[in-house]
């Protein structure tokens, strides 16, 4: 019998009990917060969908490894087991363990980057832009133009435009081209799949212009599982065989395992070239600490190469990205404008299309965030002109090309309820469309400023905020 009904490959051994709080305490939560939820405390928030990063439940044998880490400070035994299941998994010889991906960043990026230098990707991560920009290299985003279309289907919105790629190489001179970063999935570009056929086709221009490819490779195991469904030729291959055939691609990978590897912290370098890995080493020392730990606990690197296995059991895949999948498909049906097809980790709504009545220099997608959290404690990130929108010398808004909003789904965390839940928020938030009102910025820094950005909903709209109960 085949059933319609997706159940949660797993028992639940301990729980965490959420703190429940009513609609008006968290409209003084989020006035407190200046309409930033990442200023929430945590334990005021219902469900949390801010991010699939770190927040992923460990399995029972996670924790049984946690117990026998080894904390020496050379040596230690948890690395090599680390060591030994991310080079089984990369096929790549140096392995650079750090305490996230960001710091795998900042070591590479500040290795082969600095001024004059060029990174060009299907679309760059934040991190992974502020990195590069912060050491003065440039960073280019070449998303497909299918990726344009919201509600198209196309099934690899995450590839990179092969044509323009070529092209800006010749623009921008072959010389000056740093690296090509693919990232699996397109976290920024909705989360959709790369194909295995566009990973070829960008090898081979690297193989012309002698240029290193690079993998973000922190949802590798998702995008695994897209290729294997959507990409024929894959069909029959195991989900681990497919991500090891993208690894054979790159000359370098780059890891968040705060993601696909099920921990809560945690991250690497993988290189295959020897010299750099030396120079990269060096970086290692002197920011994240020794050669066999990085920035890591013995127990963290015991949790993450057993996380790398268990990512790849069809059961677990298979609930993972049918759950995230149920979810969009749900929202979709109520007439909630979301990016189709459903990505990986997370659904995306397209908050321009929702509230077609505020401007962008009004921030919909902060609007949206703070929606969520009034009316059902479910936090969620803006990634829209909040995330990458610039200023001219004017200080007039440059916005970026999407107003978004991801309800990103921790791994193995929330269970088929606390989705109805979610859905039934959303028939709230398309019942008051009309009435919700734009916010405007009243504080920022310089780098990454959603995390930390103050908020005010406009003056000329607190009357109607007040009438309509918003305030
Ligand atoms: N690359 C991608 C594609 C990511 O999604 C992230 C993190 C990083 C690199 C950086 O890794 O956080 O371990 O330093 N993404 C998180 C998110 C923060 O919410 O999507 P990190």
């Amino acid at each position: 019998m085949r059933h319609k009904t997706i159940i949660e490959p797993f028992r639940i051994k301990t729980v965490e009990p959420i703190k429940m709080n009513s609609e008006e305490e968290r409209c003084r939560l989020l006035r407190e917060a200046h309409y930033n939820p990442f200023l929430l405390n945590s334990d005021d928030v219902i469900i949390d969908f801010l991010t699939d990063s770190g927040t992923s439940a460990m399995s029972a044998e996670q924790w049984g490894g946690m117990q026998i880490g080894d904390e020496s400070y050379a040596g230690s035994r948890s690395w090599k087991r680390m060591e030994k299941a991310v080079r089984n998994l990369t096929g790549m010889d140096y392995i650079l363990p750090t305490h996230q991906g960001r710091a795998a960043e900042r070591i590479l990026y500040s290795t082969i980057g600095g001024p004059g230098k060029v990174f060009v990707s299907n679309t760059h991560f934040d991190t992974t832009r502020a990195n590069i920009e912060f050491r003065e290299a440039e960073a280019i985003d070449l998303p497909t133009p299918f990726a344009k279309d919201m509600s198209s289907d196309y099934p690899f919105k995450g590839n990179i435009d092969l044509d323009q790629l070529s092209k800006t190489i010749d623009e921008k001179g072959v010389d000056n081209i740093a690296g090509i970063i693919m990232t699996v999935t397109n976290n920024s570009g909705g989360g959709q799949p790369v194909s295995m056929e566009n990973l070829k086709q960008v090898r081979k221009i690297c193989d012309s212009y002698n240029i290193p490819l690079i993998l973000d490779c922190c949802r590798v195991a998702e995008n695994s599982y897209f290729i294997k469904h959507r990409e024929k030729e894959y069909n029959d291959y195991a989900y681990e065989e497919i991500a090891k055939k993208i690894f054979e691609l790159s000359d370098a990978a780059i890891m968040s395992s705060k993601k696909d590897a099920l921990v809560n912290m945690g991250g690497f370098l993988a290189l295959r070239n020897m010299k750099l890995a030396q120079e990269c080493t060096n970086l290692l020392i002197i920011t994240e600490g020794f050669t066999t730990y990085g920035g890591l606990s013995g127990r963290d690197m015991e949790a993450l190469a057993i996380g790398l296995k268990e990512v790849f059991e069809p059961a677990y895949l298979d609930y993972r990205i049918k759950s995230t999948e149920y979810l969009g498909r749900k929202l979709h049906e109520l007439g909630v404008p979301i990016m189709l097809p459903v990505g990986g980790h997370a659904v995306y709504i397209d908050a321009k299309k929702l509230y077609s009545h505020i401007p962008v220099f009004e921030y919909p997608g902060q609007v949206l965030v703070c929606e969520l959290y009034k009316l059902g404690g479910i936090r969620t990130v803006e990634i829209g002109s909040v995330m990458f929108g610039k200023y001219e010398d004017d200080h007039k808004l440059i916005p970026a090309p999407y107003e978004l909003v991801r309800l990103a789904i921790p791994r193995r965390v929330y269970t088929q309820s606390h989705i109805e839940y979610v859905i039934e928020t959303f028939e709230e938030i398309l019942r008051r469309r009309k009435e919700t009102i734009g916010l405007r910025i009243i504080e920022e820094p310089k780098f990454l400023r959603h995390f930390t950005a103050k908020f005010e909903r406009l003056p000329y709209n607190n009357k109607i905020a007040e009438e309509s109960g918003l305030e």
